[in-house]
C-alpha cells in the first residue's frame, strides 16, 4: 500500500516508477471566471492530497448521498496511486484572462500525416492522469472528483491502459515491458531517477523563456494510437524487427545481443544493419545534438473492444514528458512522420498539455499561475 506524496518540487507520475495501470482523463472547466478556476484548482488539490494519502471515509448522515462512492470500502488505500494535474492551451483563451502567462510552447494539437483524428477523444482544458497498482484505485479517484467538482469540470474523454511492472531479476538486471505489438518498450529511455538528467529532459527549469510560474512544470504529449495487431501477426518477424530496429524477443538492437546494448549507427551509414528508417533510429539518430530532442515516454497499453470491422480495438496510451514540446515530442514525430511503423499504427486521440508545477503543503496546484 504504497504512497506518493503529492508535495515537492514536482507533481508525481512522471518520474515516479510506472505502476501497472493508467488513465488519461480529459476535461472541459466549466468556471467561468478566475475565482471559479481557483475553487477548482483548489478542490483538486485537496481530493489529490487524500486520494494518494489514503484514509478512512466518513459517512455522515444515510439520508444524504454517501461522501464515496464505496468502490474500495470504508477504508481508501494509496495503492501508488499518482493524480497528475495538466493543462491545455485552451485554458489560455479569453475566459480567465491568462493568455499571457501560456507556457511558450503550450499549443493545440494538430494532425500529422499518418493521424486520424477522432474529435471526441482530443483536446481539452485539463488533463488528470491517474496511475496507480490496481484499476478500482483509478476508477475510485476518477468518480471522487467528478462529485466534488459539480459545476466546475466536464469529462471530455477518458483512456485507460495497463502495462506489466517489471520486477528486477535474479542478478540484479531489468527488462523491459512489451507493448501489444510484442516488443519491449522503454528500452533506451532516459534514466527516470537521473535527477540531473531529469532536470534537463523532463523540467521546466526557467532558462528557456518561460513564464516563472511555470518552472518546475513540463510539458505533457499524449496520443491514443491504435495498433493494427492482426496486420501485425501477419507480418513476418524479420519485416517486424527491420521495422523497429531490435530483436523481438530479446529487445537488443540489431548491432547488439542484449537489450541494454546501445545501438551503433556510426559504422553502420547505409543501414545495412539498422534500418535508416527503422523506428529507434529515426526517433533517435544518435547524431551531434539530437540529444536535445530527449523525451520521457511513460506508456500504457490499452485494449478497448471491438471495431465495427470486427478487428480488435487496442494500441498504445501513448504519454510523453518533455521541458521543450517542440524539440521533444513535435520534432520526434516530425523524423517518424512517413515511418514504415505507419502501416500499422493510426493515431486516433490525444493533446498536448502543460503539467503544472509542484507544490507545497498548504498550497494548491496553479497557484503560481494564478
Ligand atoms: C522506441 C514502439 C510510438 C518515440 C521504441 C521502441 C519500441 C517502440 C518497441 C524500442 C524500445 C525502446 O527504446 O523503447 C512504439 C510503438 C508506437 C510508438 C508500438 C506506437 C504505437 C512512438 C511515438 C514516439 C516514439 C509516437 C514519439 C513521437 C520513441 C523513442 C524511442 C522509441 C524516442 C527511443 C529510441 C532510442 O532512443 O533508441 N518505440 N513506439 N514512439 N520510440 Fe516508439
Amino acid at each position: 500500500f504504497q504512497a506518493h506524496d503529492f508535495h515537492g518540487a514536482h507533481q508525481q507520475g512522471i518520474t515516479t516508477p510506472r505502476p501497472a495501470v493508467g488513465m488519461i482523463a480529459a476535461f472541459d472547466v466549466l468556471s467561468t471566471d478566475r475565482a471559479g478556476l481557483e475553487r477548482l484548482l483548489r478542490i483538486l488539490s485537496e481530493r489529490i492530497a487524500f486520494l494518494t494519502r489514503g484514509g478512512r471515509v466518513e459517512q455522515r448522515d444515510a439520508r444524504f448521498p454517501p461522501t464515496d462512492s464505496g468502490i474500495l470500502g470504508p477504508q481508501v488505500a494509496p495503492d501508488a496511486l499518482t493524480i497528475t494535474v495538466s493543462v491545455g492551451a485552451s485554458l489560455f483563451d479569453q475566459r480567465f484572462g491568462l493568455a499571457a502567462a501560456k507556457p511558450r510552447h503550450l499549443q493545440r494539437m494538430v494532425a500529422f500525416p499518418n493521424d486520424a483524428l477522432d474529435a471526441a477523444r482530443c483536446h481539452g482544458d485539463l488533463s488528470l492522469q491517474f496511475c496507480a497498482n490496481t484499476e478500482g484505485t483509478t476508477i475510485h479517484a476518477l468518480r471522487d472528483i467528478i462529485k466534488n467538482t459539480p459545476g466546475l469540470l466536464l469529462l471530455r474523454w477518458k483512456q485507460e491502459g495497463t502495462v506489466p511492472v517489471m520486477a528486477p531479476k535474479a542478478d540484479g538486471s531489468t527488462e523491459s515491458a512489451r507493448n501489444y505489438l510484442g516488443f519491449r518498450d522503454g528500452t533506451a529511455n532516459p534514466q527516470a531517477d537521473d535527477r540531473q538528467l531529469m532536470q534537463k529532459v523532463v523540467w521546466v527549469d526557467g532558462s528557456e523563456g518561460e513564464p516563472a510560474w511555470a518552472r518546475n512544470g513540463s510539458y505533457q504529449a499524449v496520443r491514443i494510437i491504435r495498433n493494427f495487431v492482426e496486420r501485425w501477426d501477419r507480418t513476418p518477424l524479420q519485416e517486424q524487427e527491420a521495422i523497429f530496429g531490435r530483436r523481438r524477443d530479446s529487445g537488443a538492437p540489431m548491432s547488439g545481443t542484449v537489450e541494454h546494448d546501445e545501438p551503433h549507427y556510426a559504422d553502420d551509414p547505409n543501414g545495412e544493419i539498422t534500418a535508416l528508417d527503422s523506428h529507434i533510429r529515426l526517433a533517435n539518430p544518435r547524431t551531434a545534438g539530437s540529444e536535445r530532442n530527449l523525451i520521457l515516454r511513460r506508456p500504457f497499453n490499452y485494449s478497448n473492444g471491438v471495431e465495427a470491422n470486427g478487428q480488435l480495438d487496442m494500441g498504445l496510451l501513448f504519454i510523453a514528458y518533455q521541458a521543450d514540446l517542440e524539440a521533444g515530442f513535435i520534432s520526434v514525430q516530425q523524423r517518424l512522420d512517413g515511418e514504415p511503423l505507419e502501416e500499422y499504427i493510426k493515431p486516433v486521440g490525444g493533446g498536448y498539455f502543460f503539467t503544472l508545477p509542484g507544490i507545497q503543503q498548504g498550497d494548491f496546484l496553479g497557484s503560481s499561475l494564478l
